[in-house]
């Protein structure tokens, strides 16, 4: 038996990690009777919420971006408020790894702390937190885990969790496994700040289709935050874009890449070229202009070489969009992108 009548469960995932933890959690509480309300969080902010009588326990299980939450789950954790004073539950999976036989984890940051944080000064009790290391499905940067070593991770996290959700379902929270990683990730936590400004708007300029695209409709109807768009009757990616990976790793045709062969110049060009460039003017100009001290000098510059890094990715991607057009620049751009090559695996979750 239960301490609880009623589990409520939102999952934010893209490539079905954090969904797939989440149908195993409501999967046991169900065997448990409880009442059991699983939703992603696109159909969360849709859906009527149910009346709930008795003790609920409310899951939120979400994927780790940057060593945060994605920016739609930081909304909904700030804008929570259903079902006041309940037990809170929260879960994140992150990018594990594996090195022969050993299991190596992924890095949370702030992504239990924020939101426990939030919660708690809204009034509810945070339970329980999970970090779950599930295969990293950033293939942007690197391929996507083979089959073998993705069922393993699988394997071993499905047992942990079967005694975790009995756990807390018992009412036995436990916030262990946040605790023995939290020196490193409070030494990741401004990596966040800067993945949460600047990161993932350039992230969201790091993806194109290529000619392979026939134009199937399946990435636009299926993106969570609904980031992509026709423009020149092909593909082409918004600054709205969580890089939530979905799009890439489900595209049925295989057209999506990552441009490496201008991205990486370009961060080049941005880092040692441009930023300097602009901080070395704009700090002539305020000393010459302002009576502002060395400190907010330098805080000004930071946040100018922040929008300068957003608008030249932003640049260059229109320009890249356009130029794609043509057939030989986009064989040019599709065979020297690392992501086309068979070596580099896409990600999906077992069965
Ligand atoms: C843009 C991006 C950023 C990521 N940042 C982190 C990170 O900071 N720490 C980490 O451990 N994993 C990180 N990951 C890996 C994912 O959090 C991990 O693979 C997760 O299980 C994916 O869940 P999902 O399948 O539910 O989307 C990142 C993945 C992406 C695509
Ligand atoms: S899913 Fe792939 S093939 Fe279909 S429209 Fe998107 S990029 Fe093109
Ligand atoms: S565009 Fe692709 S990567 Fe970006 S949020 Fe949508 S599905 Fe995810």
């Amino acid at each position: 038996m239960s301490i609880y009548k009623n589990i409520f469960i939102v999952y934010y995932s893209g490539t079905g990690n954090s969904k797939r933890v989440s149908e195993w959690i409501a999967g046991i509480a169900k065997e448990k009777g409880l009442n059991v309300f699983l939703f992603s969080y696109q159909e969360f902010i849709n859906a009527p919420r149910p009346e709930l009588t008795g003790k609920t326990l409310i899951g939120l299980c979400s994927a780790t971006h940057g060593f945060n939450l994605p920016h739609s789950f930081i909304k909904l954790i700030f804008r929570f408020k259903l079902y006041p004073n309940s037990d809170v539950f929260i879960i994140n999976t992150r990018a594990g790894m594996k090195l022969g036989k050993i299991f190596l984890p992924g890095l949370s940051g702030i992504t239990q702390f924020l939101p426990a944080l939030v919660l708690f000064f809204k009034g509810y009790k945070v339970v329980a937190m999970q970090p779950v290391d599930l295969p990293s499905n950033w293939i942007s940067i690197h391929p996507g885990l083979k089959e073998k070593v993705v069922n393993s991770m699988y394997l071993k996290w499905k047992e942990k969790i079967k005694v975790f959700t009995e756990n807390i379902l018992n009412g036995k929270g436990t916030y262990i496994d946040s605790f023995i990683y939290l020196p490193l990730d409070i030494l990741v936590a401004p990596i966040a700040l800067g993945y949460y400004f600047v990161g993932r708007f350039v992230l969201a300029k790091t993806f194109i289709a290529t000619d392979k695209c026939n134009k199937c409709g399946i990435c636009i109807e299926s993106c969570p935050t609904k980031s992509i768009k026709y423009i020149d009757d092909r593909p082409y990616w918004k600054l709205t874009c969580e890089s939530c990976m979905h799009c890439m790793n489900y595209c049925p045709q295989r057209a999506i890449e990552t441009p490496h062969s201008i991205v990486i110049p370009l961060i080049w060009l941005i880092s040692v070229v441009i930023n300097p460039f602009v901080a070395k003017h704009a700090l002539i100009i305020i000393k010459n202009h302002f009576l502002f001290s060395q400190k907010l000098s330098e805080n000004i510059i930071s946040v100018v070489g922040m929008l300068v890094t957003i608008f030249s990715f932003v640049l260059t991607y229109y320009v890249l969009h356009f130029l794609l057009r043509y057939k030989y620049f986009n064989k040019l751009i599709t065979y020297t992108s690392l992501t086309k090559f068979n070596f580099w695996r896409r990600y999906k979750i077992p069965n």
